[in-house]
Order: structure tokens, then C-alpha cells, then sequence
């Protein structure tokens, strides 16, 4: 029996890189799907590409900053898709230039939101599994994003803060919930190839430059972080809660 059979997951972020491969992952394991983003047209894109493939899948409208809005969208997810049983909050902005209070409600309270409404749903339920999506800029501080601190835009670091609450929401709500059968993890992804990194490896030499500082030697594939996401949330992980887990070639481990 596929991994996911019977369950049904909701995905944000999912008109899109680590989300669109997660929604195609999780489909392929056999989970029903409903796909969110503020991006409709892409989240219903991804809908038929898991349709395509013989999966079912569903596509609703959500700015993860908006917690009445998230709420709503997990009961859809359950009365459309007959149940919910997995919430992988994946949704997020690179930091650049958009100022530390929009990272931080796009990229902290988003997640809090989807932690929040999810958790409580899950237990009222009898359980079920959150996994979030952090960072290696969660976990250890980023060498070569900043050339000239003194010339620092003001609102850096707001992505690394953003990723390191993720880290400990993610402790914090595992522990909160484990008696109610919701287990909550998260995965720290590397650099991967996805629209985020597309203008950094513009820049001439950083894909280089990036792939350099992975020992494996390259950045990640959107699908190496949806295998990770799908483990987490499936029975295989049974007895994991409260986990971190980086998908980054070796980053950290140094
Ligand atoms: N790409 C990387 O190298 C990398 C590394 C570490 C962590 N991450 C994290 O992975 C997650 C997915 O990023 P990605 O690389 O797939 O980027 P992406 O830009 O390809 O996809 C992000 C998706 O999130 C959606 N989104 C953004 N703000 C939203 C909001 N307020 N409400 C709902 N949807 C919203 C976008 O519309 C987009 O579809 C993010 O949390 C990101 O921080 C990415």
C-alpha cells in the first residue's frame, strides 16, 4: 500500500517549487491533496498536474498571513476532500528586500497560523501529522548573502529569525500536542533549485559559489525536499516529533 493511502494533506505554497513537488509527491503516495497559495492559477496548475498523473487533488486561494483565512481553508480542505489528516505549511518568501515585517508574517506568523488552526483540527480529529518548512538559515548563520554589513538593508535577518521560529514552534508545538496523537516536524532545505534562488543564481558565479558551500558539492532538487516531507509525514516516522530534519548536502554538518 502506498505510504499516504487514505490520507488527506493540505499544501501551502504549492503553485510552486518545494510545494508544487510536495503536492505531486504526496499524490503519487496516494494522498488526496488540496493545493494553496495566494497564487490561485498556480496552485490549480498543480491540481491538474496531480489529476494528470492519475491523483486527486483540489486548489483553493490562501495568504498564509491571514489566520481566519487559514482556518477556513483546512475545514474546506476536510469537507471537500473528506477529512484532514496531514497540513505541510510550506508557504514563503526569500528575505530580499521586502522589509522584516512582511518576511516575518509571510514566513513566522504563517506558519504559526497553520500550527495553530492545524494542530487543534488535527487532535479534535484523533490526529495527524504537521510538518513545516524551515531552513539551514533556521539552523546556522548564512556566509556570503550580506557582501557589505555596513551597507546592510534594514530588515536583514528577518528571514534567518523567521526560519529559527519555525525551528522552535515546530519543538514547541510537538511537545504541546504529542498526548493528542499530532506529531510536527519540520524539514531546513538548502539552497535548491526553485523560482526563490532564481535571481541569487543569476548573479554571476553564485550558483558556483552556492553549490560550493553544500559539502555534496550542488544545490538541492525541489523533489529531494517533497521525499522528505512525505517520510515525515507518513507512518514510516511514526515515533518522530519535534524534529528539524535538513535536507541540505551537508551544510550544517560542518
Ligand atoms: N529554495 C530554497 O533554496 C529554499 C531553501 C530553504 C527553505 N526554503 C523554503 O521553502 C519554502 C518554499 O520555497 P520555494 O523555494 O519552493 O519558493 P517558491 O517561490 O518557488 O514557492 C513559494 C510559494 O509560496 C507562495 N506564497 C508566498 N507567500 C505566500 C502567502 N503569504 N500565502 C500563500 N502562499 C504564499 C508563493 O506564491 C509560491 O507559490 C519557503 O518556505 C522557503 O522559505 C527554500
Amino acid at each position: 500500500m502506498a505510504r499516504l493511502e487514505g490520507k488527506v494533506a493540505m499544501v501551502t505554497g504549492a503553485a510552486s517549487g518545494i510545494g508544487r513537488a510536495s503536492a505531486l509527491r504526496f499524490a503519487e503516495d496516494g494522498a488526496a491533496v488540496m493545493c494553496a497559495d495566494r497564487d490561485l492559477a498556480g496552485a490549480q496548475h498543480t491540481a491538474a498536474l496531480v489529476a494528470e498523473r492519475g491523483g486527486s487533488a483540489a486548489a483553493l486561494e490562501l495568504d498564509v498571513i491571514d489566520s481566519a483565512a487559514v482556518e477556513a481553508a483546512l475545514r474546506q480542505t476536510s469537507s471537500e476532500l473528506g477529512g484532514l489528516h496531514i497540513v505541510f505549511n510550506n508557504a514563503g518568501v526569500g528575505g530580499g528586500g521586502l522589509g522584516w515585517d512582511k518576511v516575518i508574517a509571510i514566513n513566522q506568523t504563517g506558519v504559526y497560523n497553520g500550527l495553530y488552526h492545524g494542530c487543534r483540527m488535527l487532535a479534535e480529529s484523533g490526529g495527524g501529522v504537521v510538518v513545516s518548512t524551515a531552513s539551514i538559515a533556521g539552523l546556522v548563520a548564512l556566509i556570503g548573502v550580506t557582501t557589505d554589513p555596513l551597507n546592510m538593508e534594514y530588515g536583514n535577518g528577518a528571514y534567518q529569525a523567521s526560519k529559527g521560529a519555525v525551528v522552535q514552534l515546530t519543538r514547541q508545538f510537538a511537545v504541546s500536542f504529542a498526548k493528542h496523537n499530532v506529531r510536527v516536524n519540520a524539514v531546513a532545505p538548502g539552497y535548491i533549485y526553485t523560482p526563490m534562488t532564481q535571481p541569487m543564481r543569476d548573479v554571476e558565479g553564485a550558483e558556483q559559489f552556492l553549490a560550493n558551500l553544500h559539502p555534496m558539492g550542488r544545490l538541492g532538487q525541489p523533489e529531494e525536499i517533497a521525499n522528505a516531507a512525505a517520510f515525515l509525514a507518513s507512518d514510516e516516522a511514526s515515533f518522530i516529533t519535534g524534529v528539524t530534519l535538513p535536507v541540505d548536502g551537508g551544510y550544517t554538518a560542518r
